[in-house]
């Protein structure tokens, strides 16, 4: 079975569907940042401050480039996942790729905590910010993906369930 991938912005509801899909269709789940948590034994926002977000950047790419290799699990990828193209590689060659969109307003709306998200800590401006980051990234999300599921008028099991939905489709016509 090849890989999932879901991609988006922070507060796109990555992890939240990656779990309920790995249950619904039994493969294994894997989330980038619970993974290199686990393997840093440090918190990514201790990460971001101790070594910076390029050395951040740096283990997410040389972790998902080699743990992508392999089949049968689906990831959620952190938000900046795409930055790299390494990564994006990897994204459109490796498996499957859903992006996970959303506008500004509502991840702002999703977003409470941001231990996880050293790049919103301490921001008063939250939509802004996001929206900041949106504009730089979103040709990265658009090129790293084969579907894009709009998710704002969506909750995490529907947005599930239109995955189930294509990645049936797609077995039928291949
Ligand atoms: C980041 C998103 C976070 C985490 C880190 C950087 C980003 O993951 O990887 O804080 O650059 O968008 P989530 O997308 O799971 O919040």
């Amino acid at each position: 079975m090849r890989n999932i991938f879901l991609i988006g912005m922070m507060g796109s509801w990555k992890s939240t569907v990656g779990k309920k899909l790995a249950q619904k269709i039994k493969m294994e789940f894997i989330d980038t940042d619970d993974a290199i948590e686990e393997l840093m034994e440090m918190k990514i926002s201790e990460i971001f401050y101790e070594f910076g977000e390029k050395k951040f950047r740096e283990m997410e790419t040389a972790f998902f480039n080699e743990k992508s290799k392999q089949k049968g699990y689906i990831f959620s990828t952190g938000g900046g996942m795409v930055l790299d193209s390494l990564n994006r590689d990897c994204l459109q060659n490796n498996g499957v790729t859903f992006f996970l969109s959303a506008t500004s307003e509502t991840l702002a709306k999703r977003i409470h905590n941001t231990t996880k998200r050293p790049l919103l800590a301490n921001e008063v401006d939250l939509q802004g910010r996001l929206e900041k980051i949106w504009q730089e990234r979103k040709k990265y999300y658009m090129e790293s993906s084969k579907f894009v599921i709009e998710t704002d008028k969506l909750n995490p099991d529907d947005v599930m369930n239109m995955i189930v939905d294509e990645l049936g489709h797609s077995i039928e016509n291949n």
